[in-house]
This record gives structure tokens, sequence and C-alpha cells, in this order.
């Protein structure tokens, strides 16, 4: 199967798992990437079946829009059912790598506030340690060399993204070369730099289920 099969696997999937979820009152969080249109596509055909979504980025809010399914602002709404989206990495403990489509705050913004994180992602994404995929961090544009100097302290490589501006007028610095045994502390760590406005790992806020497309099928795994 090629990858984009797989990321067809697993976004079926993720509409199957969440359908016996909702009822006409119920939001649905919707990620980004290429995975999340895969799920926004299915998702279309359950449109009668929940009130709304609200979508982790301007991208994703356009193509719900498109399959007219209503999408709000997070702060109209009070709860979230289910919050689906893809990852650049995960390990076993589903702690994620995540921002590589630079959606990474609002991402995590809505995964905090949802019930239940189901993870969308093909095998590709299954590591051993996070790290290998250059770790995104958000950064106000003025703070973006102090933040450089500091990430370079904490033992990494890191390079700006040229030409990304984020939904919130944010600028991306990737960080090559880490090595992450210790997600939690290295997601807190990040978030104390002065100008950092979030970074991509998903690890104080893990997803809660991972739909992980293999050449054997979809499987369903939890921490
Ligand atoms: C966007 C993300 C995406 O979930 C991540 O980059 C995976 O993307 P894709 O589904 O295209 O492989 O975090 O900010």
């Amino acid at each position: 199967m090629t990858q984009d099969e797989l990321k067809q696997a697993v976004a079926k999937a993720a509409v199957d798992y969440i359908a016996p979820k909702l009822d006409s009152d119920s939001i649905v969080g919707v990620g980004t990437g290429s995975t999340a249109n895969f799920f926004i596509d299915h998702l279309a055909e359950l449109k009668a079946s929940f009130d709304g979504c609200v979508a982790s980025s301007e991208a994703s809010a356009e193509r719900l829009r498109g399959h007219g399914i209503p999408v709000y602002e997070l702060n109209a709404v009070d709860t979230i059912a289910v919050y689906v989206d893809g990852a650049d990495e995960s390990n076993a403990q589903l702690e994620l790598i995540k921002g590589g489509g630079a959606a990474l705050t609002r991402e995590k913004i809505v995964a905090a506030v949802a019930d239940e994180f189901v993870c969308i992602a093909d095998d590709s994404k299954w590591v051993e340690c996070l790290g290998a995929f250059p770790l995104p961090v958000e950064v106000i544009p003025m703070a973006r060399s102090h933040v450089g100097r500091e990430l370079l302290k904490l033992g990494g490589d890191p390079v700006y993204r040229q030409g990304v501006i984020t939904d919130n007028g944010n600028v991306i610095i990737d960080v090559h070369g880490l090595r992450i045994d210790q997600a939690c502390a290295l997601e807190s760590q990040i978030n104390q730099i002065t100008g950092v406005v979030s970074n991509g790992l998903f690890a104080a806020r893990p997803a809660d289920v991972m739909l992980l497309g293999t050449a054997n099928g979809v499987k369903q795994l939890s921490a």
C-alpha cells in the first residue's frame, strides 16, 4: 500500500471509531495536514450526526466548510467530544511530535480542550525514540534569534523555517538532532524560553488512542 492509501485507511477508521460517540450536539475537533484532510473528506459522510467542528487551522476550516460542515470558533463551544489529527512522529506512550504543517499551537489548544484525542498516522510515523523528525517550535518573530540561541544550549540544531508564517502570525524554528527520551520535561523546558509560543511535543497531553495504518490493516493502540 502507498503512504496515501494508509492515510486514507486510518482516516476512514477514525470516522468509524468516532461515529458511535457523536450526537446532534457534539463538536468534533479537526487537525491539520494530509491525513487530517482525508479524515475531513470521510467526516463529511457523517455530517448529519453531529453539530459541527472546531478546526486547528484556517486550511482545515476552509476544507470543512467546503463540505458544508459548520465550523465554530473555539471560544463559542464548551466542549469538544473528540479531536482527530495526524502526527509527524509517535512513540509507544503516544507522545507525539507535531507541527510539520506549522499548526502546532492551535492543534495543542484544541487537543487540550478535547475529551479524547485520536491520532491517525501511517506506520512511517511510529518511532522508538522521538526526535529524528525536527521538532517545530512556534516563536514570536522578534524573539527568533534569542530563541535559536537558547535552543542551541539544549543541544539541538535550530533551523529557521523560511517563508512560513503561522495562522497566529508567528515563525517556526525546526530543531534538528534531538534524541528525546524525556519528552514531558523537554516540552516544558522549551516552553520556558521567552518568546516561545509553543512547541511540537505533545507529551503533557499525549494522544489517547492511535489508529496506525500498516500493510496488515489499521491497528488501534493505547498508551
Ligand atoms: C500539522 C501537523 C500534522 O498533523 C503533521 O505534520 C502530519 O501531517 P501529515 O498528515 O500531512 O503527514 O502536525 O501541523
